[in-house]
């Protein structure tokens, strides 16, 4: 069934809105003072992912607050490699963490997708719950990290300045990245297709690291297993389309080429024009952004003149999804973040 409010929905398949959608990467976070109460009622960031009741609360604290036109999925991309085995931790204040990073080469020949039903459960019901707790009101995202992305994480074993781990095997050991690049490609698929089944109305392909390759590399280490995932995933459920956004931020200089991987979305960060964009994609697919999250920083009238400027440069008519270009800095005031959304939707009527 559509939801009430379905712009989202509708903009990311260019069909006519009233106004320009908006959510928020991170939009449940660290920046809203209700997060950080539920979050230590349960102790730590991963015991709030996988407790599926607490990640409906969490989901819901944006949404209540502010007019955004969909809600994402709380969890996290690691929840894959975390359930391939490799032991995911926050080390407080430092990121993410694995007890047991893959390097070794029979570690990698060993490595399988995990089955989603089985062991990444907590998160299909967090999914059945919000979708319940929404009320067909607005549109439910779910999401993975890209193949590339999640083996940064699982080679280097946590964040990285330089990518010196994985980089290294790319170049000189190609077939085995490859063969992690596999594994992973077919543990994203069956996961979104699972949160698919289990009442994501949306997709999105986080892509966070892809930017770091070289041209080459990030053809044939990031894209092409973009590609494999976009195109085995389900594309209509409960007979309506789900859609589907790939995101690989630095990944401007590649848009063509993301575009035409059979994605309906390519999200954008804030070093490209989003007019531009526009006719470099040919209007073909749709395209999510682009707003610098330090906008926030500023004070109403300077996010709305950012705003207008965004919302003229892309210009008239359907096919964009108002965003920030990458996630909110958990330092954000949460007046900025209303300011924002209000702003979107009263400024993107004339475009439409
Ligand atoms: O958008 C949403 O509201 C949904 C929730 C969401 C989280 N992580 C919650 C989270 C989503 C979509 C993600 C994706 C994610 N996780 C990415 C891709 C997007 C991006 O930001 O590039 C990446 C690279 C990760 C891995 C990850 N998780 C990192 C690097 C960190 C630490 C970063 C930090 O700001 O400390 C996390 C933790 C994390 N994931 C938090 C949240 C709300 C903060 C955890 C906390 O409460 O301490």
């Amino acid at each position: 069934m559509k939801p009430k409010n379905d712009t989202f929905l509708r903009a990311l398949l260019k069909q006519p809105v009233p106004y320009t959608p908006i959510w928020i990467m991170r939009q449940a976070g660290r920046y809203l003072p209700e997060y950080n109460q539920t979050r230590t009622r349960a102790g730590n960031f991963l015991n709030l992912c996988k407790n599926p009741d607490m990640a409906t609360e969490v989901t819901l604290q944006p949404i209540a607050r502010f007019g955004l036109d969909a809600a994402i999925l709380f969890s996290d991309i690691l929840t894959i490699p975390d359930a391939m085995g490799l032991g995911l931790y926050f080390a407080e204040g430092e990121g993410p963490k694995f007890e047991r990073p893959l390097r070794e080469e029979w570690a990698i020949r060993d490595l399988t997708a995990p089955d989603p039903d089985t062991h990444l459960r907590y998160v299909l019901d967090a999914v059945s719950q919000i979708r319940k707790a929404l009320n067909n009101e607005i549109p439910l995202i779910g999401f993975s990290g890209s193949p590339f992305t999640l083996a940064c994480y699982m080679v280097e074993g946590g964040g990285s300045d330089d990518f010196r781990t994985v980089k290294t095997m790319l170049y000189q050991r190609p077939e085995l990245l490859h063969h992690i690049l596999q594994v992973n490609a077919k543990a994203v698929t069956d996961y979104l297709n699972a949160q698919i089944q289990a009442g994501a109305q949306a997709v999105q392909i986080f892509d966070t690291w892809g930017g770091m390759l070289s041209s080459a590399a990030y053809e044939e280490f990031s894209l092409a297993y973009l590609r494999q995932v976009v195109s085995g995933l389900l594309r209509d459920h409960d007979g309506e389309r789900v859609p589907c956004i790939v995101f690989t931020k630095s990944g401007g200089i590649w848009l063509e080429k993301i575009a035409a991987i059979g994605c309906d979305a390519v999200g954008l960060d804030w070093t490209c024009d989003i007019g531009e964009a526009r006719k470099r994609v040919g209007g073909k697919i749709s395209l999510q952004g682009n707003m610098d999250p330090m906008v926030l920083f500023s004070g109403p009238d300077a996010i709305r003149k950012e705003v207008q400027r965004i919302l003229v440069s892309y210009g008239s008519g359907s096919g964009h999804v108002f965003n920030l270009g990458h996630g909110i800095s958990q330092f954000t005031p949460p007046e900025h973040v209303a300011a924002l959304v209000d702003a979107v939707h009263e400024l993107s009527r004339a475009f439409h």
